[in-house]
């Protein structure tokens, strides 16, 4: 029987780093099979290659709910119902551009993690990389790290670093952090798959 562990990853949009994730897990000894994606919207450009991939998707369409707490958790019942239908064991965000209730966090506690475009503590929230290039930081990178109540405040699993050009743009340093950050969520996940 296989000892590997049932891993979800939730998307929003473009999917690289699930893509990155995906493609690690089909190494014969990576600790983790990716056996469902879980899309926020229907037309995020991650679900193709998910699908091509054979992997199965699932859509809880944000558009579906509104903004209150009561929304937010019909919006995690939902997720949950998918993720327990598809026997997922860990869950990791990849994009994911919607705030998880308490409740829903609290359940995953130590088996959901995210990945974030800067060296947490450092750029929380919205546009990390704009906020890199106006704080004027010679270098920046990106976190995986466990998800807790708290946005973009759990305890890190790995960090990678990239250095900040004189000439950056947003878009310039972005890609320079994707680039790392395709490297490091694989084996973050490893890592918290060894846990
Ligand atoms: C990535 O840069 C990821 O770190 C970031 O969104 C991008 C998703 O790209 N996530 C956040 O900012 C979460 N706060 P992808 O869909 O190609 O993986």
């Amino acid at each position: 029987m296989s000892t590997r562990k049932r891993v979800a990853i939730l998307i929003s949009g473009r999917g690289s780093n699930m893509r990155a994730l995906i493609e690690a897990a089909r190494a014969p000894d990576y600790p983790g099979a990716i056996v469902l994606v879980v899309s926020s919207t229907p037309d995020a450009e991650g679900l193709k290659f998910a699908n091509s991939a054979g992997i199965a998707t699932a859509v809880v369409d944000k558009a579906r709910f509104g903004r209150t707490d009561a929304d937010r958790e019909a919006y995690d019942a939902e997720l949950s119902a998918a993720l327990e239908d598809a026997r997922v064991e860990f869950v990791c965000l990849a994009g994911f551009m919607r705030i998880l209730s308490s409740g829903f966090v609290r359940k995953w506690d130590g088996r959901i993690i995210n990945i974030h475009p800067s060296l947490l503590p450092a750029f929380r929230g919205l546009k990390p990389q704009a906020q890199a290039l106006a704080a004027k930081v010679k270098v920046s990178g990106c976190t995986v790290h466990y998800v807790v109540p708290e946005l973009d405040a759990g305890p890190t699993i790995a960090q990678a670093e990239v250095p900040v050009l004189p000439d950056d743009t947003v878009e310039t340093l972005s890609d320079r952090i994707l680039a790392a950050e395709h490297r490091l969520y694989p084996e973050a996940l490893k890592k918290a798959l060894a846990v």
